[in-house]
């Protein structure tokens, strides 16, 4: 056992954990204590292979030692300023190292604290830019069946997965979905982006049909991440993108998984070669050591919203947090790992192989599809019979007991390694995914 690794907690009670089974979580403890490259370790010190990036977001590996200086070389220079009217260095370097990224137009920088409050950021920019620039009747926001934009009330609303709203109340008004894309009577065992479902955004023109010139925002994710990885069929987005246009409708892009290089380009949508008007982003922007989210905005989008507000606070929205000098080192830092490494080429080098590799568990029992995109895989299995999730939880938790941590959402397992991922790690991964869905077959 490595001697820096914290000890077990013997008080488990306080923490009312996240999306956990929190009874059946601590009567069975996982707990990690320690990360270095693409491994976890646990305080029993077992070693984890990481084949989820922590949650889609420690892109460069776990403990980079550039990121981890930067954090701490700032918190000795200054721990926090406010944003509000004021302002401090590593902040605005941040965000130009972020436009540069980001596809052209879209160079405008609002930061926030995590993918939720970047999504629900995104939704209010949209609608005060259509209240900017005469549209005011522009209310209505619509999102996908299937989506997840994290957990605020706005990404709640939009978002498309049953049981995080069902608890929750009525949520926004003027909400309406697109149906979700996944096809598996057509798609199943597509490698890349599948053939049939384009038509789907078609859908768009009916809610305007519905709803007229009410629509303020589509917001999508590129690849849908947290409901088991749908990849887009062949151009879904770009028809969407092309009936946003013609409908007046904002187009945002969710780039909280797919940013900084999981698809193998910068920002997803170089990857799908559809440019959105917002771009959402956060996991890989610090590489997830401070929490940090983004929005990156169009700059017809900002000067709309700047030039017609009156003398003073042009947007009336901001967070306590926004550009924390502390997120901010950590992204230049990170961003500048991403660049250096040139990890999205990595990812696309590496693809081809980890696409195989998915795909040689087709056959397997219980497997009823499995579909890639970029360093995203996702193995959907049979659920048993009245008991939804049970199998891909004990596939979970069979591939973690043999060191490696997958990502279970329903009866999918979900795999998104780190981008510095090795043939030897990808090997091992599905190895023991393989393994772990045959013992539960048995
Ligand atoms: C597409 C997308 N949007 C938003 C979020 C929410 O991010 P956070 O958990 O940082 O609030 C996530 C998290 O996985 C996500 O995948």
């Amino acid at each position: 056992m490595n001697e820096i690794s914290p000890p077990r907690p013997n008080n488990l009670d306080a923490f009312w954990m996240p999306y956990t089974n929190n009874r059946g979580y601590k009567t069975t403890p996982r707990m990690l204590a320690r990360g270095e490259g693409m491994y976890y370790y646990t305080t029993d010190g077992q070693e984890i292979i990481d084949g989820t990036a922590g949650l889609w977001c420690v892109n460069a590996g776990h403990g980079r030692r550039e990121i981890t200086e930067a954090i701490q070389k700032q918190a000795a220079i200054m721990d926090f300023a406010p944003t509000f009217n004021m302002g401090h260095p590593i902040a605005f370097q941040a965000a130009a190292m972020v436009a540069e990224h980001t596809p052209a137009g879209l160079d405008r920088i609002f930061f926030t604290n995590s993918g939720s409050e970047s999504a629900d950021t995104a939704l209010k920019i949209a609608l005060a830019y259509q209240r900017a620039r005469g549209q005011a009747q522009r209310v209505r926001l619509v999102g996908r069946e299937r989506g997840y934009h994290g957990v605020g009330f706005g990404g709640i609303s939009v978002g498309g997965i049953g049981p995080n709203r069902k608890q929750f109340g009525a949520m926004l008004p003027y909400v309406d979905h697109l149906p979700h894309t996944h096809l598996p009577e057509q798609n199943a065992f597509t490698r890349g982006q599948p053939a049939h479902g384009a038509n789907l955004a078609d859908h768009l023109d009916n809610l305007v049909a519905l709803h007229g010139d009410t629509i303020a925002a589509v917001i999508v994710e590129p690849m849908a991440g947290s409901t088991g990885a749908l990849i887009p069929p062949v151009g879904y987005l770009q028809r969407l993108r092309d009936l946003c246009d013609k409908h007046g409708i904002l187009l945002i892009f969710d780039e909280v998984i797919t940013g900084f290089g999981r698809l193998g380009t910068f920002f997803g949508s170089e990857r799908v070669g559809v440019t959105p008007d917002l771009l959402t982003m956060a996991k890989g922007l610090t590489n997830a050591a401070v929490p940090m989210g983004a929005v990156a905005v169009h700059d017809k989008i900002f000067r709309t919203i700047v030039d017609n507000a009156p003398e003073g606070i042009e947007l009336f929205h901001g967070y306590t947090y926004s550009g924390h000098p502390l997120a901010a080192a950590a992204a230049v830092a990170s961003v500048d790992v991403h660049v250096k490494e040139d990890l999205a080429g990595r990812a696309r080098a590496m693809e081809p192989y980890f696409e195989e590799a998915a795909h040689s568990l087709k056959g397997l029992p219980n497997v009823v599809d499995i579909r890639n995109y970029g360093l995203v895989a996702a193995v959907e299995m049979q659920g048993r019979a009245g008991k939804p999730t049970d199998r891909g939880m004990r596939v979970f938790h069979r591939c973690f007991d043999a060191g490696v941590l997958t990502r279970s959402t329903g009866d999918t397992i979900a795999l998104s390694p780190p981008l510095i991922v090795e043939k030897h790690h990808v090997d091992r991964i599905f190895e023991t995914l393989g393994e772990a869905i045959r013992a539960e077959a048995a």
